[in-house]
Order: structure tokens, then sequence, then C-alpha cells
């Protein structure tokens, strides 16, 4: 595998997928950690990921010294390469030559840049630079501002780089990585085929004779797990909870696609229960509360029921995991729910078999397994469902006319080729109504409003731009076709300071 020591950098987690997607296996590892945890990967190369401590700082955070000294080649990115000049006797200068943003490698030579012709557009971030070479090192890039942009030890087994290879903005970063990942020797054999056979054994070793519960959702994590565990022929009970906040056909495409791949799936029936539970509810965050103990409830009467399970399966993903070990500090912004807080004496193992993948890593797995595209490729969409996206108190009538405004408005995007093109797009329900003409008769209707985003990670976000004829496409349909609708806006927040849903 490839350890990548994390010292803080925003661009961390991009490393690692840039790996993944070389086809070499990548783990993040908090940049202090001491060797037997690195040695408990079984690197054959390290890469030190940037930051934004300064190796001036004491506090810096720095690796274990004894992990440098395993011989293994390194690469050291911005700080990385910084904290390498610096351990090895060189000398960091701080600030004055200031580089931020596209920089020109106007030299750049050695085995990182084999098959590359400077001059070559790289993305710098920093203010310390590297003034002296350490002993027995030497420059292998420079830009106009800076001399050192890229450094190699003598029998080049250590190799820094001040630019960041991993982001888009380095356009042949990728094949900066792919030359590391060459001479470091590191196995490029991180293919999906290779990946499920690994999984579907884990999961028979580690399941065996035993029971596994899961809960799907519809989205693409949890149909893919459900997928999994029927491939792996283990015996599992996959629970789909029809809360009544789902998507027109939500609930047949699921049902329909995983009995067809084996999935042994029970569809609850709570539409009921859960307004009556809702109703009258405006409060956002109750009416999240409400649904996830609702959900909990529910749940777990068919886990009694059905039961006794030894295992809870979940969809967890490796950001997921990497961010539960990192950020304690993040804020909370909206409370998320999942089967977490299920009652004690209902204790399960939990078994998490996407614990190292990314995202798309799911996605080609699902490929494998033969999701269908529809679900496999879809926007994400909140476990709280339609009731977060109907503003105010829920109930059945306007759940209808959002389900048929959502319907047409994902309609439109995938007529005008634009589904993909976006990452997540919504209609909302607002509470208030507007006043229009049918006719010659007033109309006194509600307002849906159009929301469509894109983004990297769903921290942040833009709104899209679609073409106006789409949305005004959208609109017609809308507002001729569900004849509740009086007129429909469209949503040009991005986030922040917005959100991405509107609850
Ligand atoms: P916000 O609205 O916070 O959403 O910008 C970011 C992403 O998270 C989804 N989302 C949820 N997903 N349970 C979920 O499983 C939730 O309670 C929930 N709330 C928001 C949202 O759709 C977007 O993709």
């Amino acid at each position: 595998s490839l350890v990548i020591l994390d010292f803080g950098s925003q661009y961390t987690r991009l490393i690692a997928r840039r790996v993944r997607e070389l086809r070499a296996y990548s783990v993040i590892l908090p940049g202090t950690a001491p060797l037997e945890r690195v040695l408990a990967e079984k690197p054959q190369a390290l890469i030190l990921s940037g930051g934004p401590s300064s190796v001036f700082d004491p506090q810096a955070p720095r690796p274990d010294p004894r992990v440098l000294e395993l011989g293994l080649p390194v690469l050291g990115i911005c700080y990385g390469m910084q904290y390498l000049a610096q351990h090895f006797g060189g000398r960091v200068e701080r600030g004055g030559r200031r580089e931020y943003g596209k920089a020109l490698l106007l030299e750049a030579k050695g085995p990182l840049f084999r098959g590359l012709t400077p001059p070559l557009q790289v993305w710098m971030s920093h203010s310390d630079y590297v003034a002296e070479l350490p002993p027995g090192f030497t420059s292998v890039a420079r830009t106009e501002e800076n001399p050192v942009a890229a450094l190699m030890s003598e029998d080049g087994r250590y190799l820094g780089v001040q630019f960041h290879p991993e982001v888009r903005h380095t356009p042949e970063g990728m094949a900066m990585l792919e030359n590391f990942l060459e001479l470091a020797g590191v196995r490029r054999d991180w293919t999906p085929e290779h990946t499920l056979e690994r999984l579907v054994q884990e999961v028979r070793a580690r399941v065996g004779k035993d029971r596994v519960l899961l809960a799907v959702s519809g989205g693409v994590d949890s149909s893919t797990l459900a997928l999994l565990l029927a491939k792996s022929g283990v015996d599992h009970l996959a629970v789909f909870v029809d809360h009544g906040l789902l998507r027109q056909g939500e609930r047949e495409g699921v049902e329909g696609a995983l009995r067809a791949l084996g999935v042994n799936l029970r569809v609850v029936e709570a539409k009921e229960r859960f307004l009556k539970a809702l109703k009258g509810v405006e409060d956002p965050e109750e009416k999240r509360r409400i649904i996830g103990r609702t959900f909990v409830e529910v749940f777990e009467e068919v886990a009694r029921k059905e039961g006794p399970f030894r295992f809870l399966a979940q969809g967890t993903l490796y950001p997921d995991v990497i961010e539960s070990a990192g950020s304690e500090h993040a804020a909370k912004i909206k409370s998320h729910h999942n089967v977490g807080g299920l009652p004690e004496d209902l204790s399960f193992e939990l078994l998490e078999p996407f614990r190292t993948l990314f995202k798309d890593e799911v996605r080609a797995l699902a490929l494998l397994l033969g999701l269908p595209e529809p679900l496999r490729l879809r926007h994400p969409f909140p476990g709280p469902g339609l009731a977060v996206r109907v503003l105010g108190e829920v109930t059945e009538e306007k759940l209808s006319i959002l389900r048929q405004a959502d319907a047409i408005f994902t309609e439109v995007l995938w007529e005008e080729g634009l589904y993909h093109q976006v990452d997540q797009a919504l209609a909302v329900l607002l509470p208030v109504r507007s006043v229009g003409v049918v006719g010659d008769e007033r109309h006194y209707g509600y307002v849906v409003a159009l929301r469509a985003v894109t983004t990297e990670d769903f921290m942040t976000a833009d709104w899209a731009r679609l073409p106006l004829e789409a949305l005004d496409k959208a609109a017609r349909r809308i507002t001729r076709e569900v004849p509740e609708v009086g007129r429909v806006v469209y949503d040009l927040t991005s986030k922040p300071p917005a959100t991405i849903e509107w609850e």
C-alpha cells in the first residue's frame, strides 16, 4: 500500500483518491502516527501531505522519525517537502516569496517528471520555501520565483514538490504521481474486480453462518451493500422503510432492482405512522428528530421480530471514517440521521465493508454487481426525504404536489442531458401561496423552488448555471401538470451561506 501521512492539508483526501485512481491502494494516517501504526499498513511508499503549519512552529506536527528511516521511497508535498528539507539538514525560510495559485515549472528533470516537457503548469500554495538544499539533495524543478520547486536525494529515495500534483490545476499532476508510484514500485492492483473479490471474502470470513441486518434507503451505498451481502451468500435481511417521504417511483425502483439481484428484502409500509408523528410539526430540527426516532422504532421492531441478528451492516465510507477521526470541532449544522440510535439491548456488531472506499469506488462496485444505472448514478437524497423539502408542516397533499414537481424537474434534467452535469437537483415546496391568473380566473397557488448545485464534497456548493431553456421547460411543465402550483422560482444561492437543502 501507499501510506499518506496527513499534516492537515485540505487536499489530503484528494491525494488518496488520485493514488487510487492510479490503481494503487492508499491509506491516510495522522501525520504523527507511530512507526507501528504505519507498519501495520504494510507500506511500500509514503507521501507526506501539505498542511497549514510552518516547520518553524515548535508545535508543528512531525512524523515519527523512525518512519523516515525505513528506507521507503518518500514524496513530500508542500509542507511535506519543507519538512524533508529541514529534517535532512537543509534550510527553510519564511515568507517573502509567497506563491499562491498557478505557477510554471520552467525546468523539471529526473524520474518524477519522466515523459513530461517543461514548461509545466502547477498549483502553488505556500509562503515558506527551501532556501538551502540538504546535503546530497538536488533541485529538480524551478519556477521563476523559486529555484527549489522540487527536490530529490542522491539515491532518489526522497523526493519533494513544493506544488500540489494532486489538484486539477496541476494538469500533469497525475503523471507525476504515477511516476512516483512506478519508481517506488508500489503495487497497482486496486481494481474494482479485485476489490469486490476481497470484500466478498472478508464478508464471508467475518459473518460465517451468522445473520446480518441492514437498512436500505435506496441510495447507492446501502443498495450496493445489500448486493454485496447477497453476492457473498451470507444470511441477511435488508429492511427498506417506506416512510411516505420518498420520491415518485422510488420504492418500486429499489424493490424491483434489489429483489431481482437476489437481495432478501423486506419493505415496511410505515407511511401513516410517519405522517401521524409529523402532524402539526413545523420546526425543521424537530421534524428531523421525529423522523430519525420513528425510523429507529420501526427498524427496531423488525429487528426484534425477525432476530436475532449478530451483525448490523452499514454503508460507512472512507470519508466518514476520516471525518469522525479528524474534525471533532465541526459545528453541528443539521442533525443527519442514520441507524445510529438503536437501543443498547439490541446490540449488534457493526459490519462496515466499505470503510476503506470512496464513493466513486462504491459506484464502480455497484456497476460490477449489476445495480441499474438510475440507482447507481443517482444524486444523493437525504434520509428524512421530502419532509425537509416540504417547508413547514408535512401533509399528504403537499407531499403529493412536491413529488410531481420533483419528478418533472428530474425528467427534464435527464431529457436535456443535464442530470450528470449537476451533483444534486431538487424541488422544494414553499409554505406560501401566491396569486396568479389561469384563464380569466384568479388562481391562488403554491410556490415551488427548483435548486441545482455543483459540488466536490457537498460541504460547499455552487448553484448550477442551468440553461434557461431547461428551466423554462421545467417551469412550464410543472405549472401545467401540477395545477396546485402557481409559480416556479430558481434558487441562486451557493453554500455557504445557504445549505443545499432548504431545511
Ligand atoms: P446540506 O443541506 O446540509 O446538505 O447542505 C448536504 C448534503 O447532505 C444531504 N442531507 C442529508 N442526508 N440525512 C441524510 O442522509 C439528512 O438528514 C440530510 N440532510 C441533508 C443533502 O441532501 C446534501 O446532499
